[in-house]
């Protein structure tokens, strides 16, 4: 039986290259993102999109019962979903920075709430987090954007 891999933000950056490489290396891919671009080369791969919103939790929820209904497990779950977001503190909308935690942070958290049963039933599971050095290490007054979907100050 074919391995099952799951990556979110598989739609751009590091979690489309991930969906493309887990698909090289022989899995079954599922990709979540919530706009498919560049589809040409993932659908070439067999990687299979669905549709995704990490800070949607109806949409996680439909996200992963797509894939507990499709293909009953999960063997590594990658969160790839994200943004960068810089400035300093006195600049950055409130507003933006709960959307980043809710991005970022507690994306991750329901989509592990909601995969790491599956891997309990199955004895087995791997879930990789994508972080940044930019959550450990201090930049001066950065501001602006490293990622596309950084939307204060565009
Ligand atoms: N690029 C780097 O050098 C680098 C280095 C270290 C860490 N990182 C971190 O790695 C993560 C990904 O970076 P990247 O460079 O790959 O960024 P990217 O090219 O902008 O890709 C971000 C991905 O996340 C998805 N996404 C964003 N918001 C989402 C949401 N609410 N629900 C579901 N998917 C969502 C995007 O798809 P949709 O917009 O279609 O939803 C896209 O597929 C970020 O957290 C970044 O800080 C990046």
């Amino acid at each position: 039986m074919k391995k099952i891999a799951v990556v979110t933000g598989a739609s751009s950056g590091i979690g489309y290259q991930t969906a493309l490489d887990f698909a090289a290396q022989g899995y079954t891919v599922v990709g979540g993102a919530r706009h498919l671009k560049n589809a040409d080369e993932l659908v070439k791969a067999g990687v299979v999109f669905h549709p995704l919103d990490v800070t949607d939790h109806d949409s996680v929820q439909d996200f992963v019962q797509f894939i507990k209904s499709t293909y009953g497990r999960v063997d590594v779950l990658v969160n790839a979903a994200g943004y960068g977001s810089f400035g300093a503190l006195e600049e950055v909308p409130l507003d933006e920075a709960r959307r980043q935690l809710d991005v970022n942070l507690f994306g991750i958290v329901d989509l592990i709430q909601q995969v790491t049963p599956i891997m309990r039933t199955q004895h087995s599971g791997r879930i990789i987090n994508i972080s940044s050095l930019a959550g450990q290490s201090y930049s001066a007054l950065a501001v602006g954007t490293t990622s596309k979907n950084t939307r204060w100050k565009q």
